[in-house]
């Protein structure tokens, strides 16, 4: 299939690079701690590989699966050497009592880091409608996403497809704040009866 990088080496870094390499991707884990980054490319297998941190990424896509106040300065630390990657923004920019956002309308976290992204790279919103625990147990859920063009939308939607997800495209990367909002609002029923092992969804009957 595809080589995909992935710039962390927490529980979503996990689960996204354990679907992808279950479903034939090449996986890079790429982490500001290298130690963390081997042990985590150990644990997916497959094939996974470490790249050096702030190097160029094998992939094309770039997933950032790191928390939101790291997001921008980790695009920022790789530059250019993110050129013409297509990059996936994961971040729950929830404020402290997860009560609200540390985000506003405009600027979103994606909106931040395209801001500081270098030309011909794309921000796409994804992932951050669905728990860590759902996507590792890898069922065909909807997964929401907006981002920047059509071009790097169809990419992350092939992406999303292949590893048996339902990708539903929310518009362009204007809409990432509503994705925020959204995965606050999936806390929330979460938290209200309807446990950790849900998603959000804009299926038919
Ligand atoms: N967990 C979920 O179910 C879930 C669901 C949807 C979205 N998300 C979002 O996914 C993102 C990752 O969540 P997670 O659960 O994987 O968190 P996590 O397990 O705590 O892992 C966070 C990762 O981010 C790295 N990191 C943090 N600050 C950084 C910085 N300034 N520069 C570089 N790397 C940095 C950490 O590196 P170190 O190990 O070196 O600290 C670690 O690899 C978050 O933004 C979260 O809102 C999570």
């Amino acid at each position: 299939m595809t080589s995909i990088s992935i710039i962390g080496s927490g529980n979503m870094a996990a689960a996204i690079g354990t679907r992808a390499a279950r479903h034939g991707h090449t996986v890079e884990i790429m982490a500001r701690d290298s130690a963390r980054a081997q042990a985590l490319a150990e644990q997916i297998g497959n094939g996974a590989t470490v790249g050096s941190y702030g190097a160029r990424p094998a992939g094309d896509i770039v997933v950032v699966a790191v928390l939101f106040a790291g997001a921008v300065d980790v695009v920022r630390h790789y530059g250019e050497a993110l050129a013409g990657k297509v990059l996936v923004d994961i971040t729950n920019p929830f404020n402290a009592d997860a009560s609200g956002l540390a985000t506003t309308a405009g600027h979103s976290v994606s909106e931040q880091m395209a801001a500081v992204a270098p030309e011909g790279a794309h921000v796409v919103k994804a992932f951050n409608t669905i728990f860590g625990g759902v996507l590792a147990a890898d069922e065909p859920v909807d997964l929401l996403f907006a981002g920047d063009g059509a071009e790097a939308r169809s990419a992350v939607a092939a992406f999303l497809e292949s590893l048996g997800l339902r990708p539903r495209d929310a518009g362009e990367l204007d809409m990432a704040h509503a994705l925020e909002w959204a995965g606050l609002m999936l806390v929330g029923v979460a938290r209200n009866g309807g446990g950790f092992d849900i998603a959000l969804g804009a299926g038919t009957p």
